[in-house]
């Protein structure tokens, strides 16, 4: 009989290189087919940051699926205003559109800045060098990463490069035609590079000095992962607009944008639309997420334990002569290495945690904003174990 790793061989697009099946999670732990468990720091790339089946998730996925999974936008749904209501309150107040996933967030953000320089001439969006926000054709064009564009081209237009974390490049690439600066203000994938704070706030008087918008890609970055809601918090700067997804569900597939109200009437009626955005269930399931991290006080959590994270992970840099840095803010964290970190993901994996690369050369070390401090350094020890394995 065939085996579910030869079905994933057989029938997938060998799109991704995944062979570990896993098959149950609880908390900050996973456990694959034979029964191995691994503690879980990869968190689905900064999705499950609440852990695994947290149980008020889960119980709120559960009655919603019982009561109203879905209604199309063309109707009013009990959950969605009220998730609207929280992320506007957390946020900068302003209005929300509801999408499925973080390039789908990004596409409407990106059709957002380009109604909105429809009526001023302008089309441009500047975006950052090993930025990421997506795979979808325009979040794509917004992402300048030869290696994941190439084949894909002819891309939509308009989309300027520059280099992250340089003010005076961006001001020189703004011109009558620029509609926005698109950014994650820490680059996630493109090596958890964080720049000062100073850096964005400048970002931010440009685009007001220029009269053009400052949008945020906060789908890693957001709903504790850095300490904060919001990554704009820690930067102490409010975006025009900001995409969010990943978190938000919690594993449950919800992506959104958020406008601020001085915009709120660029997108009008009939103007953008999903027919899976925002339904009951997802809103339910998002609902859930941020009154937990409320509830649980996690945003609190991970600002007292970082610096002790951050020390943990600084000890490993002095340790180990193939780690050459620390990377990272909250619990948006990870090790620069001397060499790719295929080989350290590897053993960790043998070791039994879970870790992701970023960027050429980066382990990121993304524990459940709620991992308990014993869950912490447990991972801290594994990734030792693995780094002891790397030439
Ligand atoms: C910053 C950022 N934006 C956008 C995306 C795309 O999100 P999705 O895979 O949900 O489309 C990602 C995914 O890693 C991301 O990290």
């Amino acid at each position: 009989m065939q085996s579910i790793l030869d079905y994933q061989a057989e029938y997938l697009l060998p799109t991704y290189a995944a062979n570990l099946l896993l098959t149950k999670g609880e908390g900050a732990y996973v456990w694959d087919s034979k029964g191995k468990k691994y503690l879980d720091f990869s968190t689905g790339i900064s999705v499950c940051n609440l852990g695994h089946c947290h149980p008020k998730v889960t119980k709120a996925i559960q009655e919603q699926a019982a009561t109203l999974v879905h209604v199309s936008n063309l109707y009013v749904n009990e959950k969605q205003p009220l998730l609207a209501k929280k992320l506007s309150d957390y946020s900068n107040g302003g209005r929300v559109f509801f999408a499925n996933s973080g390039a789908e967030a990004n596409e409407g953000l990106i059709k957002f800045a380009r109604k909105w320089g429809s009526t001023r001439g302008r089309h441009k969006i500047i975006t950052m060098q090993n930025g990421f926000h997506g795979r979808t054709i325009a979040s794509l064009a917004a992402t300048q990463k030869a290696s994941i564009r190439k084949g894909f081209g002819p891309l939509p237009e308009g989309f300027i490069p520059a280099p992250y974390g340089h003010v005076g490049c961006v001001k020189g690439l703004i011109d009558e035609e620029t509609a926005a600066v698109l950014i994650e203000p820490i680059q996630g994938e493109g090596g958890l590079a964080i720049s000062d704070k100073a850096y964005i706030q400048e970002l931010r008087k440009i685009c007001d000095e220029a009269g053009i918008l400052l949008l945020f890609d906060e789908v890693q970055s957001a709903f504790g992962r850095c300490g904060y809601w919001f990554s704009a918090d820690y930067f102490e700067v409010q975006p025009d607009a900001c995409s969010v997804a990943k978190a938000l569900g919690n594993g449950f597939p919800i992506g959104a944008f958020i406008v601020d109200r001085k915009w709120e009437d660029v997108l009008g009626v009939s103007s953008h639309g999903s027919t899976f955005g925002g339904t009951p269930l997802a809103c339910s399931a998002a609902l859930a997420v941020l009154e937990t991290i409320e509830e649980e006080n996690l945003l609190q959590y991970v600002q007292e334990k970082q610096d002790w994270l951050k020390q943990e992970l600084e000890n490993l840099v002095e340790e180990f002569a193939v780690v050459e840095s620390f990377r990272g803010t909250g619990f948006m964290v990870g090790l620069k290495l001397t060499v790719p970190p295929t080989e350290t993901i590897k053993a960790a994996e043998k070791e039994g945690l879970l870790v992701i690369p970023a960027g050429n050369n980066v382990i990121r070390f993304y524990p459940p904003i709620n991992a308990t401090e014993q869950e912490l350094t447990a991972g801290i020890k594994l990734l030792r174990k693995a780094l002891e394995q790397t030439k």
